[in-house]
């Protein structure tokens, strides 16, 4: 694979809810770098697969490698302080708590033994960077739906992470913001975060990934370049008659 370094390689990941086999073995390489999108139609198992990667679940068969660690059996925590970080689809930040304080905390949570005053000092500096500065000392819930997912993602960078799992972030914005949160991901992949996020938004699909995996019923059914997987006739099928289809 020209020597290009994994961070993420799932192998045959499956998840059984009673008799529905959510994800079914799912395979892929995220390589270090790189902003890896994964779409597909409601219900293909695009959030089952991430809660499978940050370890909400535990895969009922498949290995998960980070970093070049095994880290199936390892826990959420565990995966967060391996380098692994994760915004979530519904946000959630600790409401009554200030901006400054929710990104502390996550300076806290991602590297264990840190110190109070740098994680205040790195939340900070996140919130500049996310664009929350003005709003650091105002609590969580007086927050606009944009500054909430700024929000999030600042305090999944606070772990520091080397790869960040996004579910769909961009839900809910309007296109101008849609715009900015695609600025503020590439300006987390040049800091050199490597970025997998799932997003049924397909304009932002096309300009933020570098490779797509395309999910259906659980399964990958295509996997490429934004250009190759939308020419995929599968592909095509598979969002017919869906509300967004592929040209939106
Ligand atoms: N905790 C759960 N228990 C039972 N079924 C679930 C659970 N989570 C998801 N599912 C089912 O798994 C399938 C995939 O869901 P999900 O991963 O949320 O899809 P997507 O994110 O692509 O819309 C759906 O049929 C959904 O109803
Ligand atoms: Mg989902």
């Amino acid at each position: 694979m020209g020597g290009r370094d994994a961070v993420l390689r799932a192998e045959g990941l499956s998840k059984r809810f009673g008799g529905l086999l959510a994800v079914q073995n799912v395979t892929f390489t995220q390589y270090a770098g790189e902003i890896l999108a994964v779409i597909g139609p409601n219900g293909a198992g695009k959030t089952t697969l991430l809660n499978l990667l940050s370890g909400v679940y535990r895969p009922t068969s498949g290995r998960l490698h980070l970093l070049g660690q095994d880290v199936t059996d390892r826990s959420m925590e565990a995966r967060c302080h391996a380098g692994l970080g994760r915004a979530f689809q519904i946000v959630r930040p600790f409401p009554e708590m200030t901006v400054h304080e929710n990104v502390t905390v996550g300076a806290l949570f991602g590297k264990p033994g840190g110190r109070l005053p740098e994680a205040r000092e790195r939340a900070y500096a996140l919130l500049e960077r996310t664009g929350l500065a003005a709003h650091a000392d105002k609590a969580a819930h007086e927050l606009t739906l944009l500054q909430d997912k700024r929000l999030e993602v600042a305090r999944a960078l606070a772990t520091q992470p080397q790869v960040l799992l996004l579910d769909e972030v961009m839900a809910g914005l309007r296109p101008a913001e849609a715009q900015e949160a695609v600025g503020l991901v590439r300006s987390v992949r040049e800091s050199g975060v490597s970025v997998l996020f799932i997003e049924h938004i397909m304009p932002v699909v096309r300009d933020l990934a570098d490779r797509v995996v395309v999910m259906d019923q659980g399964q990958v059914l295509a996997e490429g370049t934004y250009r190759e997987v939308t020419a995929h006739p599968q592909v095509v099928a598979a969002y017919l008659g869906t509300e967004e289809g592929l040209r939106a």
